[in-house]
C-alpha cells in the first residue's frame, strides 16, 4: 500500500517536471497542490473565496497565475496591464466563466464574440443614444415613484431591508424598457416566478465555476443544479417569449404602420399611440427589416434583463447605504435636488439630471467601493507579452475591477468614501476607474444606468432622509457574478419636512 502511494508521488514529480509549461510556471501564483496544482484551491464557501482573492491580490500586486485542471488563468489588477489586454479589437473574446451563462443569454451581446458581437453591436448602440434614452425615461420614472411610494410604509421603522425594493426597482425598470411591459401587470405569480429565476441562475453559474467536474455540460444536465436550472430556464423562456409574441401582434394589428429607425434613432423615433417606446420596439423594427430574427430578439432581450437588473440595483443600494453613513454628503445631494427642483416632487429632466453634478459623484465614488461587477474575464487568443512574462494563447484573463478600485498606489484613502475625488482632473490613471470596463466591450448601457439611479436617488432623497444602520464595514461579501453581500443592507428612513 506504502509502496503504491510512493511510487505515485515519484510518478506525479516525474511528470510535473516532465509537463512544466516553463513560460507560464515563471509567472508567480499560489502553488496549488501537485499535478492538480490550484484546481481545488476553491473549494470553499463564497465568503471565504471573495477574502482568498483579495488576499491573494494584496500577495501579488501586480499579477498572478492559476491553473485550474486545464484552465491557465492570469489574474490581473494593475491599470497598464489592464490597458493592454482590453483596449483595441483584438482581444473581445469573453473567458470560460460566461459559458456557465451561456444557457440563458445564449449568443446575446454580452456573450457574442468576432464579428456577430461587432454586427449586434452596431445594430444596437443606436438604441442607448440620448434621444433614445429620453424616451425609456417615462417608464423609469414611474418606477422610481412607485419605490419611493412602496419605500413609504418603512417609514420610522427601526430598519429596512433595502435588497427587495432595489430588485424590484431596477427588475421592473428594466422590464418595462427592455420589454415594454410591467412585471406587477403580467400574471403576478409568473413575474415572481421570474424574478427568483434570475437571481437562481446567477447562484448556479457560481456553483458551477468552483467545480470542475461540473464544467462538461453533459455531465451538468444531470447533476440537480443542472436540473433546476433547465426548469428555470423553461420559464424565463416562455414567459419572455409571450411578451414578445404580445408585442408583434399589437404591432401586425397596426397594419405597420409606424416606423422605428434604429439607424437615425437620434432624430426619428416616432412613437406608436400612447405606448411608451421599448428596446423591444426597436428590436422589433430591425426584425421587419431583415437584420435580426427571433431568436436573436430573445437573446438580446434575456441579455439585457440579465444585465440591466442586478447592476442598477447593487449601485442604488451601495450608494444609499453609503449616504446613510455621510450625512454631509446626503444634505448636499439633497440641496443640488432642492436647488434644481425646490418643493415639487416632479421628476426630473435630462436637463435636471445633467444638473445633478455632485450626485454623480456619489454614485460614480459608489461604484468605485462597490463595483457591481467586481471582475470580468476574457480569453487571450494569441500569445503575448505581458510585462516580462510570456502568456500562451487560450490563457483566461481575469480582471478583478474590485482590486483595481481600491488600490493604494492609485487612490488617496482608497477604502474611504470621498465624492469629491471626482470633482477635480483623475488623479488615476485612466484604466484604475472601469466600473463599466472600458475599450470596445465596455458597457452598452451605462448612460441609461446613470438616468435610472440618479432618477430614483433624485426622487428618494428628496422625499426622505436616509440614517445610517448597516455600516461599510459591517458588510460581508459572497463571491458572485454580482457584487453580493452576506447579510441584508439596512438603513432607516425618516420622512423630510422641508
Ligand atoms: C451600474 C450599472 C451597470 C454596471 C456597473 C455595468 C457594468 C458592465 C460591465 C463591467 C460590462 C463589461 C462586461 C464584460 O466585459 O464581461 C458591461 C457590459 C454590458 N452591459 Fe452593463 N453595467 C450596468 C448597467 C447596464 C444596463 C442598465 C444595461 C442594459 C440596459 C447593461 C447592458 C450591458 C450589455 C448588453 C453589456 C455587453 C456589452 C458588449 O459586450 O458589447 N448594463 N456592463
Ligand atoms: C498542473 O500543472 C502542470 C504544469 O503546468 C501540468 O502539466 C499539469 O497538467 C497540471 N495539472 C492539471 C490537473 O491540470
Ligand atoms: C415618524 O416620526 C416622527 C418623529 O417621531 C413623526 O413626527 C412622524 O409623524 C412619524 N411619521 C410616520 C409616517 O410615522
Ligand atoms: C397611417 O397613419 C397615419 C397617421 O395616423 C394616417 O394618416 C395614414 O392614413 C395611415 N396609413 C395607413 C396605410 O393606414
Ligand atoms: C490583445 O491581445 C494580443 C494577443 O492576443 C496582444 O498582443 C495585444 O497587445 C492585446 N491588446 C490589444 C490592444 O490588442
Amino acid at each position: 500500500m506504502l509502496l503504491i502511494l510512493e511510487s505515485f508521488i515519484v510518478i506525479s514529480i516525474l511528470v510535473y517536471w516532465v509537463t512544466k509549461n516553463t513560460e507560464f510556471d515563471k509567472i508567480p501564483g499560489p502553488p496549488g497542490i501537485l499535478l492538480l496544482n490550484n484546481t481545488l484551491d476553491f473549494l470553499m464557501d463564497p465568503v471565504k473565496m471573495f477574502y482568498y482573492f483579495r488576499m491573494l491580490s494584496n500577495k501579488f500586486k501586480r499579477l498572478y497565475r492559476l491553473k485550474i485542471g486545464p484552465v491557465k488563468a492570469i489574474i490581473l489588477h494593475n491599470p497598464e496591464d489592464i490597458e493592454t489586454v482590453i483596449t483595441g479589437t483584438t482581444n473581445n473574446t469573453k473567458g470560460f466563466l460566461y459559458d456557465f451563462i451561456q444557457p440563458w443569454l445564449q449568443e446575446g451581446l454580452l456573450t457574442s464574440k468576432g464579428s456577430k458581437w461587432h454586427y449586434r453591436r452596431k445594430l444596437l448602440t443606436p438604441a442607448f443614444h440620448f434621444n433614445v434614452l429620453t424616451n425609456f425615461k417615462s417608464a423609469i420614472e414611474e418606477s422610481s415613484q412607485r419605490f419611493v411610494e412602496t419605500l413609504g410604509k418603512e417609514i420610522n421603522r427601526s430598519e429596512t431591508n433595502l435588497t427587495p425594493y432595489v430588485n424590484d426597482f431596477a427588475l421592473n425598470s428594466i422590464c418595462e424598457t427592455a420589454m415594454g411591459t410591467k412585471l406587477d401587470e403580467e400574471d403576478a405569480n409568473f413575474g415572481k416566478m421570474y424574478k427568483e429565476g434570475i437571481y437562481k441562475l446567477g447562484q448556479y453559474a457560481v456553483y458551477r465555476a468552483q467545480r470542475i467536474w461540473m464544467y462538461p455540460n453533459f455531465v451538468f444536465q444531470f447533476t440537480s443544479i443542472g436540473r433546476k436550472q433547465a426548469k428555470i430556464l423553461k420559464i424565463l423562456t416562455s414567459f419572455r417569449d409571450r411578451v414578445i409574441e404580445n408585442r408583434r401582434n399589437y404591432y401586425n394589428n397596426l397594419n405597420n404602420n409606424f416606423t422605428y429607425d434604429l439607424t437615425y434613432a437620434e432624430n426619428s423615433v416616432e412613437f406608436v399611440g400612447k405606448k411608451k417606446m421599448a428596446l423591444l420596439d426597436l428590436l422589433l423594427q430591425a426584425e421587419r427589416d431583415g437584420v435580426i430574427d427571433a431568436d436573436g430578439i430573445g437573446e438580446e432581450v434575456d441579455t439585457f434583463m440579465f444585465g440591466g437588473h442586478d447592476t442598477s440595483a447593487n449601485t442604488l443600494q451601495f450608494t444609499m447605504m453609503l449616504l446613510a453613513n455621510h450625512q454631509d454628503a446626503q444634505e448636499m445631494v439633497f440641496n443640488e435636488c432642492y436647488n434644481i427642483f425646490g418643493t415639487s416632487d416632479r421628476s426630473g429632466t435630462m436637463a435636471d439630471l445633467a444638473q445633478m453634478k455632485y450626485l454623480e459623484c456619489c454614485i460614480k465614488e459608489s461604484l468605485r467601493l462597490y463595483p457591481p461587477l467586481p471582475v470580468i474575464t476574457r480569453k487571450i487568443q494569441q500569445t503575448f507579452k505581458l510585462e516580462k512574462y510570456e502568456i500562451p494563447g487560450g490563457t483566461e484573463c481575469a480582471i478583478l475591477i474590485f482590486d483595481l478600485h481600491r488600490r493604494a498606489d492609485q487612490y488617496v484613502e482608497p477604502q474611504e468614501f470621498r465624492p469629491e475625488r471626482f470633482q477635480v482632473e483623475p488623479t488615476w490613471h485612466p484604466y484604475a476607474y472601469i466600473p463599466f470596463s472600458a475599450g470596445p466591450r465596455n458597457c452598452i448601457g451605462q448612460k441609461f444606468a446613470m438616468m435610472e439611479v440618479k432618477l430614483a436617488l433624485s426622487a428618494l432623497l428628496r422625499r426622505y432622509r436616509l440614517l445610517p444602520v448597516t455600516k461599510p464595514n459591517d458588510i460581508i461579501f459572497v463571491t458572485d457574478y454580482v457584487l453580493r453581500v452576506k447579510d441584508p443592507i439596512y438603513v432607516k428612513l425618516e420622512e423630510r419636512s422641508v
